[in-house]
């Protein structure tokens, strides 16, 4: 975890979530309310991603997840859903220098097969080459469903103990873990959800066991660097006891302590 006072311009210090995960809501609001095409509102919606990627990495965040398409989200018109796979596609070229030179990871979650093809060359080929970056890992959920990821590590749970690899006796929360198609991701710390909507939308329900939840009103395409910034004070200010009592907590834990101001 880095330290945010270092960050210039940013009005506090204390922890940083090493696993922010966001639920980018609202991009078809946003247009509407500007009496734009949904498709205007997910293209702004391009940039949101552009500016927090950009932040996150800047105050060290080691892993970002962004719901950028659920499995769900296939049955939106097929003018909708087309727009976009493109935007996805130009979000993967046009991103491919500043990934790669600003040390970032990109993997993806969920069913990557229903991408079009050409989608899942751009996306596989910026894995590849992008897979020894260790500044941050940028996660990108597509055609992912909480459900389906759990039914999936449990498949692969029966199948290994089917198969003599796995012993019924050793299926623990580690072992379950490791099957899951999220099975890299570290358990996420801050879960951020925009527009006002207060779900979780079968995103990630493994990891988000203890995570904070914040729920920012502004609608995707609205945030940006200071609307970040407010939800990780947001979550600077909670006391996280994963099921113990306050007084147990170790002595720089405890709700405030994290918040100094530097201003
Ligand atoms: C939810 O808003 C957003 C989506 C379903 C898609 C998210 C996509 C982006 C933010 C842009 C592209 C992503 C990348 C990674 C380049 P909504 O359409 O459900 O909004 P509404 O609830 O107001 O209708």
């Amino acid at each position: 975890m880095g330290d945010i006072g270092q960050t210039e311009g940013y009005p506090s210090a204390g922890r940083i979530p090493g696993h922010v995960a966001i639920i980018m809501d609202g991009n078809g609001r946003w247009a509407s309310q500007r009496g734009l095409p949904r498709t205007e509102g997910h293209n702004a919606g391009a940039e949101s991603v552009r500016a927090i990627v950009r932040t996150a990495r800047r105050i060290g965040v080691k892993f970002l997840t962004l719901f950028a398409f659920s499995d769900q989200n296939w049955d939106r018109p097929n003018q909708e859903v087309g727009a976009l796979m493109e935007l996805l596609y130009r979000y993967v070229l046009g991103e491919y220098d500043e990934i790669l030179q600003n040390n970032i990871r990109l993997t993806a979650a969920g069913n990557l097969d229903r991408l079009p093809g050409v989608v899942q060359q751009a996306l596989q080929e910026l894995i590849r080459r992008s897979r020894k970056n260790e500044q941050m890992t940028l996660c990108l959920a597509l055609s992912y469903g909480g459900h389906a990821d759990l039914v999936a590590g449990a498949r692969r749970v029966a199948e290994d103990v089917q198969s003599g690899r796995l012993l019924l006796a050793d299926i623990n929360a580690e072992a379950f873990e490791s099957r899951l198609l999220t099975a890299e991701l570290p358990p996420v710390d801050l879960l951020i959800r925009t527009s006002g909507e207060q779900r979780l939308s079968d995103f990630l329900p493994w990891h988000l066991a203890y995570a904070e939840l914040v729920f920012a009103s502004v609608m995707w395409p609205e945030f940006r660097e200071p609307q970040f910034y407010e939800a990780i004070e947001t979550y600077q200010a909670r006391e996280r006891r994963y099921g113990k009592t306050s007084e147990q907590l170790p002595s720089e834990n405890p709700r405030g302590a994290q918040l100094r101001a530097v201003k």
